[in-house]
Order: structure tokens, then sequence, then C-alpha cells
């Protein structure tokens, strides 16, 4: 009886020496990025940031993402937008449920429903971290098109929903000096499918499906979003608390089918990174460039370059992070799409390469922050 009783409290010392040697492994501290691979947080537990974006405040980074479920209905909101926190941008801790879906299936933010491509940033003069997101309300698919938004006073939440609407009902675009007769919409006689479109909408708001948020260095903030059915791309002014528009806002390569656009802004140029519209499976990356945030912007071609360039290596662009206080030195970040397993969906990030005001993506199976010492002119 005694020796079985010491059997069973060796097991037992053993097992608690395995668990803590697997969760040592699992906290493994990582050095590089391994785009396309599982990508491990502090427990061990695969990122679930989908569609997401970062915020960096006071030494921290924080990644915003659509947290999936496993199996192919897990690209609908069954919890919400999930937080993550880093110091180096290679390990992740887990911080919970920024923004939580409602059990109420008469709220906008209705567990099942679509919440994509979290965006937060924080508003000083309300002192609040304010999230975007392109929603679309329980059982209705791609129909509503809304833009949504959610606030904070702690960065990882919990965050409180606001409001979803269609943004800018009622305005005309604003036109930037060196925009076309042929560029301009003129709603008594629709040119196209997309002012077709544009003209249909002004009444209720733009369609705001793909989105972004991008801060300017004065402190003023745009909405990035696919409108028109996915044709044409709109940058609008936010107002000064980040949580509505003003009713300015430009059309960009209106009529082309952009989506999952990301800004940032490089020596006084604004660049734009989008995808063509093929839902999950990839397709070619585009750029454009502008001298003002409205334009007119430059289309550039596909900014990726090397094998599998014209399926942007499997992903789709969801942001690009310019890295604190490292100069020139910005990240593209994209989403591998899984449909059939949305939770297991992969993230593709990739240092950008400047050649004069010319950007290039190329492809890395791993690499670190090192990477931009070199290769950045
Ligand atoms: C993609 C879009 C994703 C998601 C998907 C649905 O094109 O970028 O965010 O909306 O379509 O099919």
């Amino acid at each position: 009886m005694i020796k079985f009783y010491k059997n069973a409290l060796l097991a037992t010392i053993a097992c608690f020496f395995m668990l803590v040697l697997l969760n040592f492994t699992a906290a493994a501290q990582q050095k590089q990025f391994t785009p396309g691979q599982l990508w491990p947080d502090d427990k061990g537990v695969h990122i679930n940031a989908h569609g997401g974006g970062l915020l960096y405040q006071k030494g921290i980074y924080y990644w915003f993402g659509e947290h999936k479920i496993a199996g192919g209905a897990g690209n609908r909101a069954m919890v919400g937008v999930h937080c993550y926190s880093s110091k180096d941008l290679y390990n992740w801790k887990d911080e919970g449920i920024a923004l939580a879906v409602s059990p109420d299936t008469t709220n906008d933010i209705a567990k099942g429903c679509i919440l994509e491509r979290p965006k937060v940033v924080y508003n000083k003069k309300i002192k609040k971290y304010v999230m975007w997101f392109h929603l679309e309300l329980l059982g209705q698919s791609y129909k509503a098109a809304r833009a949504g938004v959610a606030i904070s006073d702690k960065v990882t939440g919990p965050y409180t929903f606001i409001r979803s609407y269609r943004p800018n009902p009622g305005f005309m675009p604003y036109y930037p000096t060196g925009t076309s007769d042929a560029d301009m919409v003129n709603c008594e006689h629709p040119k196209n499918k997309s002012d077709g479109f544009f003209c249909r909408d002004v009444h209720g708001g733009q369609m705001a499906r793909d989105m972004n948020v991008f801060v300017d260095d004065d402190g003023k903030a745009y909405h990035i979003f696919s409108a028109e059915e996915n044709f044409t791309l709109d940058i609008a002014e936010m107002n000064d608390t980040y949580t509505g528009h003003t009713g300015k806002f430009a059309r960009v390569y209106a009529g082309h089918q952009t989506e999952a656009p990301a800004i940032f802004k490089h020596n006084g140029i604004y660049y734009l990174i989008g995808s063509g519209t093929t839902g999950w499976a990839p397709n070619p990356a585009r750029w454009f460039s502008a001298k003002s945030i409205y334009g007119p912007w430059t289309y550039r071609g596909n900014p990726c370059v090397g094998k599998d360039a014209e399926i942007t290596f499997g992903g789709q662009s969801t942001y690009v992070l310019p890295v604190a206080g490292k100069k020139d030195t910005f990240i593209f970040m994209a989403d591998k799409w899984t449909p059939k397993d949305a939770i297991d969906g992969r993230y593709i990030w990739l240092p950008i390469t400047f050649k004069g005001d010319n950007i290039e993506i190329s492809w890395f199976d791993n690499w670190d922050l090192s990477v931009f010492d070199k290769t950045t002119k």
C-alpha cells in the first residue's frame, strides 16, 4: 500500500514537471517572424487576431483582430475582437477579448454577425481608445455594409459598442486639385456601374466594407473603406473625437474594385496598399501613392516581387505598421485566410523595401527586424 502511494506521488511529481516543461516550451521566446506558419502566443496557442491592426502605446504594441472559431462557419463573429500585446513584435501576450459580441440577437453586434478588420486608434481629446470595424448585421450576409464603432478607457478593453451606420449620407465627394472631369460623379447621368452605386447610396450613406483607419502627423484621422459594392475606395475624414465622419471624403480608383486597404506615410508621401476582390482567395496586391491624403492617387501596380507575387504570397493586406523608433521601417501585414477552418488562418508579415519612392515586398521564410538595417536605403 505504501509502495502504491509512493509510486502515485512520484507520478504526480513527474507530471507536474512535464507540465512546467511544456508550458516553458510553449512560452519559448521567439526571435523572428515566420510568415504563414503557426504563431503561438504566450500560452502556446496560435494567435487569433485575423484581419487585424496594431496600435503602439508607451513601448507596447497592441494587436487587435477578428477572433475566429474552428470550421467553415468560423468566419462569423461568435466571440468578438481579440487583443494581444507585445514589446518586440515577435512574442505576443493574450490580453483576451477586447470587444465581445452581444447575446441579444437584435443588437447590431449580435453573436453570429460579421465583424471584420477591427482597427483601434487613441483619441487625445476624449482620452479614449476608439475601435472601428466593418459590420454586417446578423443573418444578412454582406448586405448591410456598415462601419461600426466602439470605445474604451483602457487599450485592452472592454470596448463599448456605440453605433453602426453607412458613412456620409447626403454628401458628395471632395475633389482634390488635379481631378479630371472624367473622374467626377454626375448623379444626373452616372457614367458607369460604380458611379451608379455611389449615386444610389448618397441618401442613405455610402457602403463601408473592408477598412482601415489612419492617423496623420497632424492628428487628423481618416477612415478608408471599400464602398459602392466594393467598386471604389473612399478615404473619409473623421471628426475630432474619431467617433464619426465629417462628410468630407475622396473616392479612390473608382470602378476598379479594391479591398483590404492599408495606408501609411513615408517622407511626406502617402502610400496605400490594397487587393482585388476575390473573397477569401488571394489575388495580386496593388499599391498607390499620393502627395495628399485625398489624392489624386496614382496606381503603381503590384508591390510584391518574386515567387507567388501574383497572389500576394497567398495573403491579403490588412495593415502596414510603422515600427516605432526605427526610421524607414514598415511591416506589410496580410492574412492567409483558411475559410474551411477559419481559426487556422495564418499571418504573413513582410518588410517593405523602399527604392526611391517605389516600394517592394519580397518573401522571406523567416526574418527579423535587422533586415531593415540592410535593405532600406
Ligand atoms: C474578402 C475581405 C474579407 C472578407 C471576405 C469575405 O475579400 O477582404 O475581409 O470580407 O472577403 O468573403
